[in-house]
């Protein structure tokens, strides 16, 4: 099972590097408009440009700071366990970014996966939505004035759509700095570490006193007992924030009525080691819950780079993370598909309430259309599910419930290619009508014959 919602940008892309859709130029060449209008900007289209008009329109919902709506709900409980800790809450920045701002800053380099428009959504060349919240790292470490922060966001990433899928979802970034000036520094952070709230869980980390080694470094300009407090001040604030969400689920599952034996097992974690071009050392934490590992979090000791890029002074040093939202949402309020959390049915909408974990209710589905288009590609020409998703989406929006590719081979004389996918049409709040399918199914093969040069067959 993929995990891309929650699974750090690096590890998923890195896994994913070999299944990159090729894009023929051709692909982009007229269907954005000369200008796309966000947020009060406009932004110039160009050759980049590849963020349809359903995406944006998704940029407007800020299902975060809704505090009926489950993530909005997540976002507040998981606040409330900081309140007064000693951090700020950014909730309010703006989905378009700078390229410098998602990735230079970061120490992205130039022919990382996570810059092909193959996953990421670009505006145009220089400006793309956000695809983590660690893209506002740099000015939160400037404005903020308490030792932390958490960011929480909308963030995008081109991807199929599925359950557990979807191109827009939610992230919350935490940092921690200190000055290693601080009058007797280490002693400080041994009593930071000791002020952050005890839990009961269990934690399997073998490099909890030796965090670092040559594949997992220690930066230079701080010592190797600062690298051990920082990391173990990380591991605990991620742990704490970690078991109040989980022991709410279990809380919430129970008085749902659920009586499953893992509601009774004391909540257990990993750490692991990773890799972030923004952080050394690097871990993950993930979760042992209903029988599985779930990759929750990405973190680190930010690099001293990035401070100074920030524009902060050269003694200061501290962590980062960034959590997926969407995946643990749906665990805690019951929630069996991703998409849910885009619907406006009220039937959604109506079941939760600021404050209250409640697990949803399902209500009945309507029943879908499956459509097929099977076609030959010319020439040496790839065409990806993720593109057939996007044409689909472009004229069905909410309506595509899955696209697969369900047959392709080559012809053994001519050595044309030759691909068959399925569409699933469903509509979440209605019964839709084979005549409305029948019109966007032929757009969308319209589309796919004008940008990829197919021949339907
Ligand atoms: N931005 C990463 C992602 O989207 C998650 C992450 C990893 C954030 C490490 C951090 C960090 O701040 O230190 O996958």
């Amino acid at each position: 099972m993929r995990t891309a919602k929650i699974v750090p940008l690096v590890t998923s892309l890195r896994s994913r590097l070999s299944q990159l859709p090729v894009w023929t130029a051709r692909a982009y060449s007229t269907k954005y408009p000369q200008e796309i209008q966000l947020d009060g900007q406009s932004y110039k289209t160009d050759e980049w440009t590849n963020v349809p008009p359903y995406i944006l329109e998704l940029t407007k919902r800020q299902l975060h700071q809704n505090p009926n709506h489950p993530i909005g709900i997540l976002r507040d409980l998981i606040q409330s366990n900081f309140k007064d800790l000693g951090y700020t809450f950014y909730n309010n920045f703006k989905p378009a970014v700078t390229t410098v701002e998602n990735f230079d800053i970061l120490g992205f380099p130039q022919d990382h996966p996570g810059r092909s428009k193959s996953d990421t959504y670009y505006l145009n060349k220089t400006h793309l939505l956000r695809t983590h919240t660690s893209a506002h790292e740099h000015e939160c470490f400037l404005d903020c004035k308490t030792p932390g922060y958490f960011i929480t966001a909308d963030v995008y990433r081109r991807d199929e759509i599925d359950r557990t899928h979807y191109p827009a979802f939610h992230q919350m970034e935490g940092a921690r700095i200190w000055s290693k000036d601080t009058p007797n520094f280490e002693e400080q952070l041994v009593k930071d570490i000791e002020s952050i709230p005890k839990t009961n869980i269990i934690v399997e980390d073998p490099v909890r006193d030796a965090p670092t080694h040559p594949g997992n470094p220690k930066q230079d300009y701080m010592t190797e007992k600062q690298a051990q407090l920082i990391s173990i001040h990380l591991k605990k604030t991620i742990e704490f924030l970690v078991h109040n969400v989980f022991e709410t689920a279990r809380e919430s599952a129970k008085l749902a009525g659920s009586t499953e034996p893992y509601l009774n097992e004391p909540l257990k974690v990993r750490w692991v080691e990773a890799y972030f071009p923004w952080t050394s050392p690097s871990f993950e934490i993930e979760v042992w819950w209903k029988g599985e590992w779930l990759e929750c979090c990405g973190s680190g000791i930010v690099n001293q780079q990035v401070l100074l890029n920030a524009g902060l002074t050269d003694d200061k040093l501290g962590w980062a993370f960034g959590i997926g939202l969407d995946r643990i949402a749906m665990l805690l309020f019951g929630i069996p598909d991703i998409r849910l959390f885009w619907s406006l049915d009220e039937r959604f909408s109506l079941q939760f309430q600021q404050g209250k974990i409640a697990t949803f209710v399902p209500y009945s589905k309507y029943p879908g259309i499956d459509r097929d288009i099977s076609f030959w590609l010319p020439g040496d020409s790839v065409l990806h599910e993720n593109d057939v998703m996007e044409y689909v989406r472009s004229h069905a929006g909410d309506l595509a419930e899955s696209v697969v590719l369900i047959d392709e081979f080559v012809h053994p004389k001519t050595g044309k290619k030759s691909q068959c996918y399925r569409i699933n049409y469903q509509s979440m709040d209605r019964s839709l009508t084979r005549d409305e399918i029948n019109v966007i199914h032929s757009k969308v093969e319209n589309d796919l014959v004008d940008n990829f040069d197919v021949s339907i067959r």
